[in-house]
């Protein structure tokens, strides 16, 4: 069965950081975010504007340490800014949810550095705070990097996935541990809980042990939304076992609805309903079909190949500099992220019937990401997306914008208008919660 939902669900994919997927998006003349970025007033007037588009949320993305796959060395990275800075977008949480009512605010955090008690504790409290508005993604850390930066090493691809099964099976006890009326907020009697209908935890896995009772009152949202982006076998797995909306990326309509079959059988297979999947896009929009393009070859030209290699070579585990750029990229069982390497294969090289050079990869990653893109002006841009989301059975999109933050207000100014009155996008939210938008 195709996921189709009523409504295009969309979401705004970003980073804390100077650019999400465009390498030197920063140096572009448009460009407000290399400065915004370290305001809180740019982040809240972003947030009021996907609130009017009736976004169900924005995402931030992180990772939490510069790279150092590409020549062994993060000079790529500082010299291009492209995957570093990164800054902690845990702060910009509360900002994001307190400048609004509605939009939903999706933050990753990863299972290292941080033990699950204090992650349970840190995510329910902003969803306490927010009245209901958190998504969680939870990400295994596939950067070796980071793992360093902490005084760790990578773990085996899989057993990340084991760890996170675990980590979060400590984080629904704490969460599941109220009955209902065990906080009873009497006055009168002068009594806050009532501590025999709150359960200890008492949690003793193969890596995670917990003992305790929660800290926290518990959110509105209960168990707040859990969103995944795993793609590999293992990692879809753990995504139909956890998610309630898969973020992925795959290049093209082909390998997005490749990549629907293969989650819709891992569903099936963990007796779940089909999951509701947030495709990547990335957009470049312009007032005219031909503004855009050529904003798009202004974007493209700007990208040296030495940043976009840096920038692939993070999350394939590889050093791109040591291949030859006009060979194909050998799929190897990487031990960073698989569904990378395999979206990534996927990519249409410049003649038909051959696999993309590294060259080719990497020239389409420079300024997408690998996420597939549309280009155009408003009514194109509406045409390329409903067409896109009615054919990959999706459910929506995790939209990346190549320039911030004028294309994002271009985009909900005059994209979104179209697809409400083509009926697909709402008009209003009609709930309060992310899980309300999400089901919505
Ligand atoms: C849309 C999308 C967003 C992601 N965001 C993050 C992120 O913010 N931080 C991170 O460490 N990994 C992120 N990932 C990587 C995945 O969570 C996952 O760790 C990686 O793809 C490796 O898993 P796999 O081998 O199962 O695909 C993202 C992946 C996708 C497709």
């Amino acid at each position: 069965m195709n996921y189709m939902s009523k409504n295009m669900h969309l979401v705004l994919m970003t980073f804390h950081a100077p650019i999400t997927h465009t390498a030197l998006s920063w140096a572009d003349k448009e460009d407000g975010h290399l400065n915004g970025f370290s305001d809180f007033k740019y982040w809240t007037k972003m947030a009021k504007t996907l609130e009017k588009g009736c976004f169900d949320a924005i995402f931030f993305a992180d990772t939490p340490a510069a790279s150092d796959q590409f020549k062994g060395n993060a000079d790529t990275p500082i010299k291009y800014g492209v995957g570093w800075p990164t800054h902690d977008p845990m702060p910009l949480v509360a900002i994001m949810a307190s400048a609004t009512e509605k939009l939903g605010v999706g933050v990753t955090l990863s299972i290292n550095g941080t033990p699950p008690y204090l992650a349970a504790r840190r995510i329910s409290t902003l969803d306490y705070l927010s009245q209901g508005r958190i998504g969680w993604n939870v990400v295994t850390g596939h950067m070796q990097a980071e793992h360093r930066a902490i005084g760790n090493t990578l773990t085996k691809h899989d057993e990340r996935y084991d760890r996170a099964d675990e980590y979060l099976e400590v984080c629904y006890a704490l969460w599941d541990a109220y009955s209902k009326g065990s906080v009873l907020k009497d006055k009168t009697a002068g009594i806050l809980g009532d501590p025999s209908e709150i359960k200890r935890v008492d949690y003793s896995g193969k890596f995670y042990q917990c003992n305790a009772v929660p800290a926290i009152l518990p959110s509105p949202q209960v168990r707040p939304v859990i969103f995944q982006a795993g793609s590999s076998g293992r990692g879809m797995q753990f995504a139909v076992q956890h998610a309630e909306a898969v973020f992925a990326i795959q290049p093209n309509i082909a390998a997005m609805c490749g990549f629907k079959k293969k989650l819709d059988i891992a569903s099936n297979e963990a007796g779940k309903k089909p999951a509701k999947i947030l495709f990547g896009l990335h957009f470049v929009i312009g007032s005219t079909d031909e503004e855009a393009e050529n904003r798009l070859k202004q974007l493209e030209s700007r990208v040296p190949i030495e940043a976009a290699l840096s920038r692939m070579s993070a999350p394939l585990g590889i050093d791109a500099s040591k291949l030859d750029l006009d060979k194909p990229l050998e799929k190897a069982n990487t031990d960073a992220s698989r569904g990378m390497m395999e979206a990534l294969s996927k990519i249409e090289g410049k003649e038909k019937g051959k696999p993309p050079t590294l060259r080719q990869m990497a020239n389409r990653l420079g300024v997408t990401g690998g996420l597939p893109q549309v280009v155009g002006g408003p009514e194109k841009i509406a045409d390329q997306m409903e067409e896109l989301w009615k054919n990959s059975g999706g459910f929506g999109f995790n939209l990346s914008a190549a320039v911030k933050p004028s294309m994002i207000e271009e985009f909900v100014e005059h994209v979104v208008p179209i697809l409400q009155k083509r009926g697909i996008v709402r008009t209003d939210y009609s709930g309060n919660t992310l899980r309300d938008h999400l089901n919505s």
